[in-house]
């Protein structure tokens, strides 16, 4: 059951970083009858208003699951559908400079296509200047291939057992320069990580929520940072 509450008129906290993890769009587009391609599309537009949102509130972070290192297993077709929202978006720099929104992505960038890195690359440095909310795309992202990934370049440095903390490992990962998750949203009903932010997420806060993310809204999100105003964030105190 899915309880939403009234958003109320007090003054809130707003969260630093929210992640959220873009689930339903092949559900959405079944439901109406259409191929999954259109739900990915509708999910891309989403994206671009919630980041809009997020920028206008006042969150510092935002980051979003836009594929992971599973997603391959899904039909070539829907990965280049997928893949080429992303250059649609990353090739219209209004997107994000235009928006004052600083872009960054996290996750393994070998696997993708040389345009598409070039892509990234430039959207990054094109943004680098902006003062507004740093949006950060997953891609080719797996929290366990992250750590892994950090664990490898820990031995390859020559690193002494006795000096692995845990801000060392935090430090090696991609988020490095990015603190934790305060809020991470999943829609669409399901009640799972996927492998997202898988060590970062430790102390975060969760929302899950029923609708589907083509349909998730403004108000969806209010919600979720009028819950996490009611949570007592306690990282193991008391
Ligand atoms: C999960 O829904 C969604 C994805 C794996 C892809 C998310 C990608 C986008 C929203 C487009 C990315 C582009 C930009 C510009 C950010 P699902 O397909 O697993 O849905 P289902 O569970 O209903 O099948």
């Amino acid at each position: 059951m899915f309880f939403k509450k009234k958003i109320n008129d007090t003054p809130r906290n707003i969260p630093g970083h929210i992640a959220i993890i873009m689930d339903g769009n092949g559900r959405w587009a079944k439901n109406k009858g259409l191929p999954r391609k259109f739900g990915h599309i509708e999910g891309a537009k989403k994206f671009k208003e919630i980041a809009r949102y997020c920028n206008k509130i006042g969150v510092k972070y935002l980051t979003v699951y836009a594929f992971s290192t599973e997603n391959w297993k899904r039909p070539q077709e829907e990965i280049d559908g997928i893949m080429n929202l992303l250059r649609d978006y990353l090739k219209d720099s209004t997107n994000f400079k235009g928006e004052n929104i600083k872009l960054r992505f996290i996750g393994d960038k070998s696997a993708l296509d040389e345009d598409i890195i070039s892509l990234m690359e430039k959207s990054e440095a094109e943004s680098n200047d902006a003062t507004g909310m740093t949006a950060c795309l997953a891609l080719n992202y797996g929290g366990r291939d992250e750590i892994k990934n950090a664990v490898k370049q820990i031995i390859d440095d020559g690193i002494k057992s006795e000096n692995i903390t845990e801000e060392l490992i935090s430090s090696y990962l991609y988020t490095h320069d990015f603190p934790d998750p305060d809020l991470i949203i999943r829609p669409s009903g399901e009640f799972r990580l996927s492998n997202f932010l898988t060590y970062q997420s430790a102390y975060s806060e969760f929302y899950f929520d029923n609708v589907l993310w083509p349909d998730f809204s403004t108000k969806d999100l209010d919600r979720a940072i009028d819950e996490y105003n009611h949570r007592n964030r306690r990282f193991g105190g008391v």
